[in-house]
């Protein structure tokens, strides 16, 4: 049998047992062109509180009574399509249930030979492409940048923060509480935290950076959107990659009072989704194994187990309680 995890209702504000239900249906027989496959491990992503609100955005929602979309890696088991193999590990948007059946369209095979498959949803995943493409090509940073990064702990502001470091830049990151403010400056090398959830945040980011800072890559939006909006340099960049803060709100977005400090400063605010630069995946995928490959670059992942538990592993992205990226394994022994 496939559990599967379907939409079942949209909810207003953060998703409860509700929102969604587990379903058993046989696992089906594939046709010509299809190849079945077995998903090891699901990516939980902020992104997806998004898909399921009915209202427009970069994605089309994700429908009442359809299968919860995500990204996943897994097994090929079967295979009537002359591009892939039994045993391949490949990843795709595979979604929230134990077994898919595709007919190859955005469906990848990873060699998996030289690290776990679960990285191929973090760091050489969807999070790292984030990164690298939002750090890199819309951050525009430059050697003796001074970089502030908000969910700095997390899937993409982790890596953020190590690129940042790579290229030559002053990294200043912002996360909740001290274990994960020891973890980035300890194990990621940044130069300091920022723990949001005991200091004032417009303090701390005035003390972190006296001179302001070049690049803000936001992760959170809401009020620290706004207290970096407040150092900024003249010239700084800001890049609008989400605002997670915000995702789970009743009411209206919150939006930075201060924007006219782009202004003043002559500074730029510009969102970025990761889809955009998947033509040049491959090229950003080489650089990041080489990083991992001589120990520049480092990853964790927060795995915890059953399709059953989707929705309060889910809720860890909003409490916080995780350590890099959030994943799901759903692979029964
Ligand atoms: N634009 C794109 O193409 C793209 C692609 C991928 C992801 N994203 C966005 O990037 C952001 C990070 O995604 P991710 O996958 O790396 O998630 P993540 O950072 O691994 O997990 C979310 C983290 O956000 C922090 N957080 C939750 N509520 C918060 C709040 N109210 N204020 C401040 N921090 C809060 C928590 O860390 P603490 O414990 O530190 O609070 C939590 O661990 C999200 O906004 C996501 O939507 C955008």
């Amino acid at each position: 049998m496939n559990k599967q995890l379907i939409l079942n209702e949209r909810p207003k504000g953060m998703p409860d047992s509700n929102t969604w239900k587990l379903q058993e249906s046989p696992i089906p027989d594939i046709k010509e062109g299809e190849l079945l496959i077995q998903n090891h491990y699901i990516s939980l992503d902020p992104a997806m509180r998004g898909w399921i609100n009915d209202s427009k955005s970069y994605i089309e929602p994700v429908q009442l009574g359809d299968v919860m979309r995500a990204g996943a890696i897994g097994k090929v088991i079967q295979s009537k399509n002359s591009h892939f193999k039994v045993g391949q590990t490949v990843t795709g948007w595979s979604g929230v249930q134990q077994y898919t059946v595709s007919n190859g369209e955005g469906i990848y095979s990873v060699d998996d030979s030289q690290l776990p498959m679960q990285k191929f949803l973090g760091i050489l995943g969807m999070p790292g492409m984030t990164a690298y493409f939002g750090i890199l090509e819309v951050g525009k940073i430059r050697e003796g940048d001074i970089v502030v990064v908000s969910g700095a702990a997390g899937a993409v502001g982790s890596v953020v923060g190590q690129i940042a470091k790579i290229k030559g830049c002053y990294v200043v990151g912002i996360a909740g509480g001290k274990k994960k403010c020891d973890y980035i400056v300890n194990e990621l090398g940044f130069d300091t935290a920022i723990d949001y959830k005991s200091q004032n945040i417009f303090e701390a980011i005035k003390e972190a950076c006296p001179k302001g800072l070049d690049v803000y890559f936001d992760n959170v939006g809401g009020e620290i959107l706004e207290a970096a909006l407040s150092r900024l340099k003249k010239h700084a960049r800001i890049v609008i990659c989400g605002a997670i803060s915000q995702y789970n709100t009743i009411d209206d977005m919150k939006g930075p009072r201060n924007y006219m400090s782009l202004l003043v400063n002559r500074a730029t605010m510009q969102g970025m989704v990761v889809m955009d630069y998947a033509e040049k995946y491959p090229m950003a995928m080489r650089d990041m194994a080489g990083w991992i490959i001589q120990g520049k670059l480092k990853s964790n992942e927060s795995v915890y187990d059953g399709i059953e538990n989707f929705q309060e592993t889910f809720k860890r992205l909003f409490t916080g309680e995780k350590l890099g990226k959030l994943l799901l394994k759903v692979i029964e022994k």
